[in-house]
């Protein structure tokens, strides 16, 4: 029998030897931007509780957000201290960009110009231009060398963009945007369709830019049943429900969530941003693919200089677009609609850049 003195001693030395606790990893920064609004609030605790990073990533949580967010920030730093959270082992409340780069292993930007009522998209891109030229020197001057940076704000693919941009020295691999809620959301409407568990559907993809135009394709998505894992097109047996409701339903989800809570999606979407991070860090399962906004290579002849959403598979913290998928002539031509609308996209920001 141990004595008391020495459990004690060993419990301070070691204690998931006698609490089955995970050895815990060094800490890592993270930054959140936006942090007080939202989606910013939904995420900080699931950072905290090791839903982006794992259960034994402790977290340093990096939050910025503009001047007049200064006290609503604090209090969100308040919130974290009173929640008590284990893994979180320091906080950064701040105004200043450099600061809240400083050092940042990975960087959720979620802060950005909203889009108001009666909001041209061009005015939209125009102030998010200035914000995402802004943050990038910030990043490349002060984040950690190899930071991965997901761009949650919208719009998403074209700030991607821009931040690639204006940080040049950061590898564009390292720069990617959100189409996890929408890759969900297709899992999802799956799921309730077949009446399966949305753990049993997989390999959905999202073509495309995260709106409107996105191309939600269920053409290679299987679902586990008590036969075994069959494809969804076989199981839905209903092409006209998998190219119009289906594709409809997920590309208006975002404007049904508002409709009906009179605010935009943040808990789904704070989610799906831990998600997108985990799979990129940790990997995906075998077998299983996510859409994730990524540069384009031209795989299926997406046009390379824009951020497109691909399938994705994920291995020690690289993506790698998944190749050979069949593509008929009906997904050629959604994926092609919205490969021109970032085209279009790309051509006013990079008028806002130069005036
Ligand atoms: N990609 C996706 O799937 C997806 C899903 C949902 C929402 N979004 C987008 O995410 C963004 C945030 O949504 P939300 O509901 O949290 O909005 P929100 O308005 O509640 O929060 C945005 C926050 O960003 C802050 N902000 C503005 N400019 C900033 C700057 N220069 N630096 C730092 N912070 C700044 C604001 O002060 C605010 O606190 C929006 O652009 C929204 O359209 C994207």
């Amino acid at each position: 029998m141990l004595s008391n003195s020495v459990l004690q001693r060993l419990a301070s030395w070691c204690p998931w030897l006698l609490r089955d606790e995970p050895k815990l990893k060094q800490p890592v920064k993270v930054l959140v931007t936006g942090a007080a609004g939202q989606i910013g609030y939904a995420i900080v605790s699931m950072i905290a509780r090791g839903l982006m990073l794992g259960p034994d990533q402790p977290v340093v949580l990096h939050m910025l957000d503009i001047p007049r967010m200064a006290d609503a920030l604090n209090g969100v730093r308040m919130e974290l201290v009173d929640a008590a959270l284990p893994l979180l082992r320091g906080v950064v409340v701040t105004t200043d960009e450099a600061e809240a780069f400083q050092g940042v292993n990975f960087a959720v930007l979620i802060g950005g110009w909203p889009r108001k009522e009666g909001m041209e998209r061009k005015d939209l891109i125009a102030k998010n231009v200035a914000i995402y030229k802004s943050q990038a020197s910030a990043l490349q001057q002060h984040a950690a060398p190899n930071c991965k940076v997901l761009v949650v704000a919208n719009p998403a693919n074209t700030n991607a963009l821009m931040l690639k941009e204006f940080a040049p020295a950061v590898p564009a691999r390292n720069i990617t945007c959100l189409t996890r809620l929408d890759h969900n959301r297709a899992l999802g409407q799956i799921a309730e369709k077949l009446g399966v568990h949305v753990g049993d559907v997989r390999n959905a993809v999202v073509w495309g830019n995260h709106s409107s135009t996105q191309f939600p394709d269920a053409s290679h998505a299987t679902a586990r049943t008590e036969h075994g894992e069959k494809p969804v097109r076989e199981l839905v047996a209903d092409e006209k429900w998998l190219r119009e409701e289906f594709v409809g339903t997920v590309q208006q989800r975002g404007a049904a969530v508002i409709k009906a809570r009179k605010q935009s999606s943040s808990l789904s979407a704070a989610s799906a941003a831990c998600d997108h991070m985990r799979d990129w860090i940790l990997g995906t399962p075998k077998g299983m693919w996510v859409s994730m906004g990524v540069y384009s290579d031209g795989s299926y002849g997406v046009p390379e200089g824009i951020f497109y959403s691909f399938p994705v598979t994920c291995e020690k913290g690289e993506w790698s677009i998944v190749q050979g998928l069949q593509v008929d002539d009906f997904a050629r031509s959604k994926m092609e609609l919205s490969a021109n609308e970032l085209d279009e996209e790309r051509s006013m920001a990079y008028e806002f850049v130069s005036t």
